[in-house]
């Protein structure tokens, strides 16, 4: 496995370009199921994420071209099942469900399970999908689902969630009738998933608000044109916070600040300058690095997967800050890593009180989950001395070229073995 070496206490400074969100190239290439042909689809983040729904794809009978665009070919599905080795990979990979069921009829897609931020249940995507006519089996860890002909219906999701508001739509598009989604998640991901199936003829108003209305359609076709993922607001929001962690200067290219606003009103917050600029957004601090208090909601609200990362921030700040984590229920796992680096943070349910300290001193840590690996790397660039993350698989799921864009920022970081020692890595 391999780790990060990060020698800190340098300020970040320079430009770099935001990529295509991962929280999008997921449910969209789920998406290119619905209709046979070449989908085409541009600015797809080269993640590990994004080649194991390839891959789960290809295994689908569906193969794919990667390039500058994408190309997939869903011309023939040969098999509509989503095993557990490639699920246990990639939760996400549940996104194949509603699209293969309205594709084929039928979805053999291998229980999720849960991961290291929750037990990630999915009874919201079923309910929503059993709405429309589906039946479902549990047996064996995989969902078998079934269903003749899907029919439109108004349907309340219990729950706000992202996927599962994806996994009903995607259905709902090839429904007979009209389909409503109530308490419908408005993450921006769902708006670019809805341009995408827009184009395909899908016929969607709403997405982006709490209540989606779906006409459904006899059959869609693949796009002509190639469809350009949204830029990813969580890394774009990662690489902001690590300009005001290290007191740098940072703009990132083609950033969202709409999309990005929740984030950049806690980042001045915290006494981090943003500037909206025609081409990105730019994040610098040149005072102290003030305590706020944080509570993650759904969007428009401070989004949880920046949680981890504003809680490295506020491990530095001036005063107590705390942090309310609302959406899933065991998301601190990289507070006792940040505890190694010197920060001080207690633990009570879902609240983090974090007191900040004038430092952080370099240590070896662990990567426990996608965003912690983040909020880590962050306290290293910040840390005084040198810092190993170790696990580092956790954040190639979720950051493209990751070590490349921090080093363009001026931070010394190198990827090595975790079994090397450091200055043997570094002599490489
Ligand atoms: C999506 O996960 C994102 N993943 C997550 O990003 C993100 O943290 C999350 O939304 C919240 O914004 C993708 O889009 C691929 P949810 P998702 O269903 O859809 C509960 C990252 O780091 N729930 O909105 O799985 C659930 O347990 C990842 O990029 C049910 O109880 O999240 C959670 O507490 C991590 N029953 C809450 O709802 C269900 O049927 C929100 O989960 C579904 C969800």
């Amino acid at each position: 496995m391999d780790k990060l070496v990060i020698r800190g206490g340098r300020p970040l400074r320079g430009t770099i370009a935001a990529s295509g969100a991962k929280n999008a190239s997921l449910p969209i290439l789920a998406a290119t199921l619905l209709a046979p042909g070449e989908h085409k689809v541009s600015r797809l983040p080269d993640l590990m994420d994004t080649s194991s729904m390839l891959s789960l794809l290809g295994r689908i009978g569906c193969p794919s071209l990667v390039g500058p665009t994408v190309r997939i070919d869903t011309s023939r599905v040969s098999f509509n099942e989503a095993p557990y080795d490639l699920v246990r990979k990639m939760r996400a990979s549940i996104l194949v469900l509603g699209p293969l069921l309205a594709r084929c009829g039928e979805a053999h897609v291998s229980l999720p399970g849960g991961c290291a931020i929750g037990v990630r249940p999915i009874e919201q995507h079923l309910k929503g999908l059993e709405a429309l006519g589906c039946v479902f089996e549990l047996d064996g860890g995989y969902v078998h689902g079934r269903v003749d002909r899907l029919r439109g219906a108004d349907f309340r999701f219990d729950i706000t969630t992202v996927t599962g508001t994806e996994n009903v739509m995607m259905a709902a598009v090839l429904a007979e009738g009209t389909t409503i989604l109530r308490n419908a998640a408005c993450e921006p991901e769902i708006v670019d998933l809805a341009g995408f199936l827009g184009g395909m003829g899908a016929r969607i108003t709403g997405a982006g608000t709490p209540t989606i209305v779906i006409d459904g359609m006899p059959a869609l076709r693949a796009s002509r044109k190639a469809w350009a993922i949204l830029p990813d607001r969580i890394e774009s929001g990662t690489y902001l916070a690590a300009a005001a962690i290290t007191g740098g200067d940072v703009t990132v290219l083609g950033a969202d600040p709409d999309d990005l606003a929740p984030v950049l009103e806690v980042l001045r917050r915290t006494g981090t300058e943003i500037e909206l600029r025609p081409d990105g957004v730019r994040a610098f601090r040149t005072g102290p690095i003030l305590a706020t208090d944080v509570d993650t909601q759904p969007h428009p609200g401070f989004p949880t997967d920046m949680q981890a990362q504003v809680m490295a921030l506020l491990s530095l700040a001036d005063g107590t800050s705390v942090i309310r984590e609302n959406i899933f229920e065991n998301r601190f796992m990289h507070a006792a890593e940040l505890h190694r680096l010197g920060a001080r943070i207690e633990i009570a349910g879902n609240t983090a009180t974090v007191t900040g300290s004038p430092s952080l001193r370099g240590a070896t840590v662990m990567a426990t989950d996608l965003r912690a690996s983040a909020s880590l790397v962050l306290a290293g660039l910040a840390a005084h001395g040198t810092t190993e993350v170790l696990r580092l698989y956790h954040l190639d799921r979720g950051y493209e070229r990751l070590e490349e864009k921090l080093g363009a920022l001026g931070a010394d970081v190198f990827r090595a073995a975790e079994g090397r020692p450091v200055e043997a890595a570094r002599a490489v």
